[in-house]
């Protein structure tokens, strides 16, 4: 099938790259020239793992092709993914004016029958708005549009393998033939026929993707009830690990066992400095201003929100206590990306650190494997490393906000001898603290002792 991704950010390279590896035509478009032509060199504008790798191959079987003009990626395709950016509004609303955009150029320029694949993730009725956006803005009355909703599920540093090898697929329709439309591109996916270039041919056995085909507002209601859930989830890990300090018990015991009650499970249950990115914050934000707006209150939501913009404050407390004097106190952050594996520093619980810490007079020398030429942009004042063992010279602590592996498996020994003074205040809880006394280190964490 001919397809066109519109917007070539991690969702729609990941979508476009993996859409081609599984055998459609493709061809992506984007409103910055710039990436298109930076795309067309054959260069990758962010860093998401294996994602070089399917363009790269995807380039090669002429699968792919990339231009800087919409109306001729909207005109030769039959489907259409829109993969555009929903920031929030100051208000917590998600903002829906490039969807707005896509829609009416959608309309101006289509000559044939499109369908419309809304996989940004919206507000329940945008569908609905979509659809009546098309038809209004429509120049041909022959032209018909049908609107699918087909959230995506792609965490940030795991999008290639999560897009290859989906949990479910939901498809929120109108009509039996999108969904068996939607049904035939994945179709390579559901039945696992397409080379997969994480792990070589060699996948590991796994249930075959379910994919649900529901109402659109159902879909778009999935994604957020999603990303909430496992929001909540962090929160109530969070709660938890401040009751663990105040009653001398251990987060990482009581999170591991009641995640082994298959019921609530044990992942995103670590406690810490809490969740950021651009994905959770906004979500939650645009979820509970939905819910509001219908006349339903999510004050759980609201709480799970309220802890989270709460574990930055935490954090620097400790950082206080331990320091004593902030001001003029040299600081080596490891980690400055909202999470590992990602290059990306929109909404990181690090920088906020950073920000603090700065606000206090420190000198704060940070270091991370792949966010550096983000984190420059925008903080300046601070002194970057490439090697996080030059970062925590002479520091009189290390602060770790970002779970790189890197990061877990530092030698401390080392770092030790480097350091000020041997203070380790830890954001993502990494380290054993037994371990890190054994090593002279003084050491804090959340949640334990
Ligand atoms: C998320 C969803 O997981 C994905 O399905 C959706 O499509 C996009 O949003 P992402 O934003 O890439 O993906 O990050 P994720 O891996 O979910 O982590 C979110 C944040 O939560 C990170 O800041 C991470 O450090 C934090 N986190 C995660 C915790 O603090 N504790 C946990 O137990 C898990």
């Amino acid at each position: 099938m001919h397809l066109s991704v519109i917007g070539c950010g991690y969702v729609g390279l990941v979508t476009g790259a993996c859409l081609a590896e599984a055998g459609h035509d493709v061809v992506c478009t984007d409103i910055d020239a710039q990436r298109i032509a930076q795309l067309q060199a054959g260069n990758v504008p962010i860093y998401e793992r294996h994602l070089d790798k399917v363009l790269a191959s995807a380039r090669q079987s002429q699968k792919l092709s990339y231009t800087a003009d919409a109306g001729e990626a909207i005109r030769g395709s039959e489907a259409i993914f829109i993969c555009v950016g929903t920031p929030p509004k100051q208000n917590g609303d998600a903002d829906l004016s490039a969807i707005d955009n896509v829609a009416r150029q959608i309309a101006a320029e289509a000559r044939s029958p499109k369908l419309v694949i809304e996989k940004s993730t919206v507000p329940a009725r945008t569908g609905l708005e979509l659809r009546r956006a098309l038809t209004a803005y429509s120049r041909n009355n022959e032209v018909r549009f049908r609107v699918v909703s087909n959230p995506e599920f792609l965490r940030e540093g795991t999008a290639v393998e999560d897009f290859l090898h989906p949990d479910r697929i939901v498809v929120g329709v109108e009509d039996d033939s999108s969904a068996a439309d939607l049904r035939a591109i994945y179709r390579p996916i559901l039945e696992r026929n397409f080379h997969c270039p994480v792990h070589n041919g060699t996948c590991p056995p796994e249930r075959p993707a379910e994919l649900l085909v529901t109402t659109i507002s159902s879909a778009e209601l999935i994604k957020h009830a999603s990303n909430s859930f496992l929001a909540l989830k962090i929160s109530y890990a969070n709660v938890l690990a401040d009751l663990c300090e105040k009653l001398g018990a251990d987060v990482e015991q009581v999170t591991h066992a009641i995640g082994l009650d298959p019921r609530i499970g044990t992942q995103f249950l670590r406690a810490g400095l809490g969740f950021g990115g651009f994905c959770f914050p906004k979500d939650l934000q645009a979820f509970v201003h939905l819910a509001a707006s219908v006349g339903v209150d999510f004050d759980i939501l609201k709480a799970a929100e309220r802890v989270n913009k709460e574990r930055v404050g935490r954090f620097r407390e400790k950082v206080r206590r331990a320091l004593w004097v902030i001001k003029g106190k040299r600081v080596a952050v490891l980690g400055l990306a909202f999470k590992a594996n990602t290059d990306d520093i929109r909404f990181s619980q690090a920088l906020e650190v950073v920000k603090a810490l700065l606000e206090e007079g420190a000198h704060v020398h940070a270091t991370d494997p792949e966010a550096l030429s983000k984190a420059k942009m925008l903080l300046p004042a601070v002194t970057y490393y490439e090697d996080p063992y030059d970062a925590l010279r002479e520091a009189d602590a290390a602060l770790v906000c970002t779970e790189w592996q890197a990061y877990r498996s530092l030698d401390w020994q080392r770092a030790g001898t480097l350091m000020a003074r041997r203070l380790v205040i830890d954001g993502r809880n990494l380290y054993s603290p037994a371990r890190m006394r054994e090593l002279g280190f003084e050491y804090y964490s959340f949640g334990r002792e």
